[in-house]
């Protein structure tokens, strides 16, 4: 495999893992404030940022490389709010489908086609993931101030599945 993709592939499976590292940072917040459907859906979403890393490593794996682990930045901690967490969800995962963007880029320059197939399941993924950011900082938005409608909601999020 081409040594800048290799590393580009690495340094994505880090993102990955940071991100799940941010989500629970951000489930710790929740849990925090009681808010524990809230919590539990960011504790999903880390195990899903998890499987993406995941995704990546069986990837270079299966292509006969060796994946290299480097040290996961410390994730942020002060919230100041619901809406807060939601805004830098939503930031965070633009910047991961650019990431993933410049990856398709890179690996179509390079002509590997197994790369580019492989990401496209990622870049299907990420519409979901911004989506499901921008509804949830939405909703928020429009409650504020209404706790009752906080509630409901956290209730609402804890029936997020696996
Ligand atoms: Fe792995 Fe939330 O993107």
């Amino acid at each position: 495999m081409d040594r800048e993709l290799y590393r580009k592939l690495n340094e994505q499976i880090n993102k990955e893992l940071y991100s799940a590292y941010l989500y629970l940072s951000m489930a710790s917040y929740f849990d925090s404030i009681l808010l524990e459907g809230f919590a539990h859906w960011m504790k999903v979403q880390a195990k899903e940022e998890f499987g993406h890393a995941m995704r990546i490593y069986e990837f270079l794996n299966d292509r006969g490389e060796r994946v290299i682990f480097e040290s996961i930045d410390k994730p942020p901690s002060d919230f100041s709010s619901p809406v807060d967490v939601f805004e830098k969800t939503f930031e965070h995962e633009k910047k991961v489908t650019e990431s993933i963007e410049n990856l398709y880029k890179l690996a179509k320059e390079k002509n590997d086609y197994a790369t580019e197939v492989m990401l496209q399941w990622f870049i299907t993924e990420q519409i979901e993931e911004e989506k499901q950011a921008q509804e949830i900082l939405e909703k928020l938005k429009k409650i504020e101030g209404r706790d009752y409608l906080l509630i409901m909601m956290d209730k609402e999020l804890s029936k997020r599945g696996e």
